[in-house]
């Protein structure tokens, strides 16, 4: 269904020559390809886009894994402008408003038992920041400012900050920005494809490399070492499952350590593996959790990090004057961000989304791994509704495979995410099952034709 654009964007859309483009330098982008043959998006609903044409495409990847309720849902619509109209800004030192503490109310009724603390961010970026202070604070505050070291993951990602660049475990997004955070060091990734290859769901292997963080422990003493962060599922190097019991065994060694464990939840938040957070999905539950995308439907922007009650607790001493964390955004609980979180909490509640993905697994699964024997298909991974089809990469052109593809769909009205030469799929949770279909054999058909 053509939907016909406003004249006014079309307008718009078209005045945008060469120069025009110009001025913006976009981000995580190719920007010289971009401007050479530009992807504008003018308009959305539901499961699509509509590019500045009119022509459709299939948005299977949920924006940017963040609108899991699809798009330009008129209950989140109509309370961002209402809330536009009646409070625009509340100042968030000193000072509050009703929906700030509403949304956080209704987040830790989502959350794992005992995560009832909510501390509102703009980004998932600022959420790890935040988390990882909060780490290192709580342990000082308690007593343990030795406490200071931070763990992360090879292949984690954990937005682009300072801090999560450092815990960070991508190459790319770290080789270019000088010596990082001092005190930090890395766990080994789950990545296996010798023993793990076209899993189904959680891999089989591997839950023995959540033992390299007792190897960290050797190496730098547990008094030194404040938390540990990995993403429950690795979203953005190419969607790694964790193998079956390796959270459980890194919480485990986080708890005889008296290690803080933070689950970065900015992917996995929301419904994406079929309960609320990984987190449920997985069994573990993390002392701190960092979300956002999901959390507003990616409407506006908003993050939060997720405390357990007994590491707030360890803040709230001295006289109750004074300031107990000395950190916090401008834009932190921002009223239109709270009034569309409301509002995205009632639609996944309404609509059962939170749990729709798994439902939809066994169908999604099986939809995906009907990919293995295509050309250069080496491993297909899936859990909820998240999918990585990784495929070898042309000799000498690392990414170029995937990005091929990624362009070629695009083409034909469909919208992935492509990260080195890994496709990844994570459609709104609202998607049918036809659409499903309709992702997959177009996929098939952009990696025969990437052959
Ligand atoms: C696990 C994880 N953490 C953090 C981030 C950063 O979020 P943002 O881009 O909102 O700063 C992302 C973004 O994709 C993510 O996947």
């Amino acid at each position: 269904m053509n939907k016909a654009i406003d004249p006014a964007l079309m307008q718009a859309a078209e005045a945008t020559g060469s120069t025009a483009m110009d001025a913006y330098w976009m981000p995580f982008t190719a920007n010289r390809q971009f401007k050479k043959a530009p992807r504008l998006l003018a308009r959305s609903e539901g499961m699509y886009y509509w590019d500045e044409h009119g022509r459709q495409i299939l948005d299977a990847v949920s924006g940017l894994w963040c609108v899991n309720a699809g798009h330009a849902r008129p209950r989140i619509v109509k309370a961002i402008q209402e809330q536009a109209a009646e409070l625009d800004f509340a100042p968030s030192f000193q000072m509050g408003h009703p929906k700030a503490f509403e949304l956080a109310d209704r987040v830790a009724k989502l959350a794992p038992q005992g995560m009832n603390k909510v501390f509102f961010t703009n980004s998932g970026s600022e959420s790890v920041e935040t988390a990882l202070k909060m780490a290192i604070a709580y342990h000082r505050a308690r007593g343990e400012g030795s406490r200071t070291r931070l763990i992360g993951r090879e292949r984690g990602y954990h937005g682009v900050n300072f801090g999560g660049i450092s815990v960070g475990g991508i190459v790319s997004n770290r080789k270019m920005f000088g010596t990082l955070l001092n005190g930090v060091d890395h766990i080994r990734h789950t990545h296996d494809p010798a023993r793990n290859a076209f899993s189904v769901g959680q891999p089989e292997h591997g839950v023995e490399f959540a033992d390299d963080l007792e190897r960290l422990v050797g190496l730098h003493d547990a008094s030194t070492i404040a938390a540990v962060i990995v993403e429950p599922v690795a979203g953005s190097t190419g969607v790694l499952i964790p193998p079956k019991g390796y959270l459980q065994r890194l919480r485990d060694i986080c708890d005889k350590h008296g290690i803080l464990l933070i689950f970065d939840e900015v992917i996995t938040g929301f419904g994406r593996t079929g309960n609320p957070f990984g987190a449920q999905t997985f069994g573990v539950t993390p002392d701190l959790m960092t979300l956002a995308k999901g959390i507003t439907n990616g409407c506006v922007p908003m993050g939060a990090v997720l405390a357990k009650q007994k590491i707030h607790d360890v803040f709230m001493s001295g006289p109750e004057h004074l300031i107990e964390f000395f950190h916090g955004y401008t834009y932190s609980a921002h009223p239109l961000a709270c009034a569309a979180g409301i509002a995205t909490l009632d639609t996944y509640a309404e609509e059962g989304l939170l749990t729709r993905a798994g439902e939809l697994e066994g169908y999604f699964a099986q939809a995906v791994h009907s990919l293995k024997g295509e050309p250069n298909v080496i491993d297909i991974r899936n859990i909820g509704l998240v999918a990585g089809i990784e495929l070898a990469p042309i000799a000498g052109s690392p990414t170029k495979r995937a990005f091929d593809i990624f362009l070629d769909l695009y083409e034909k009205g469909i919208l992935v995410r492509t990260t080195g030469d890994i496709v990844a799929l994570s459609p709104s949770l609202i998607v049918e099952r036809a659409q499903i279909d309709q992702i997959v054999d177009m996929l098939r058909g952009a990696i025969r034709r990437a052959a």
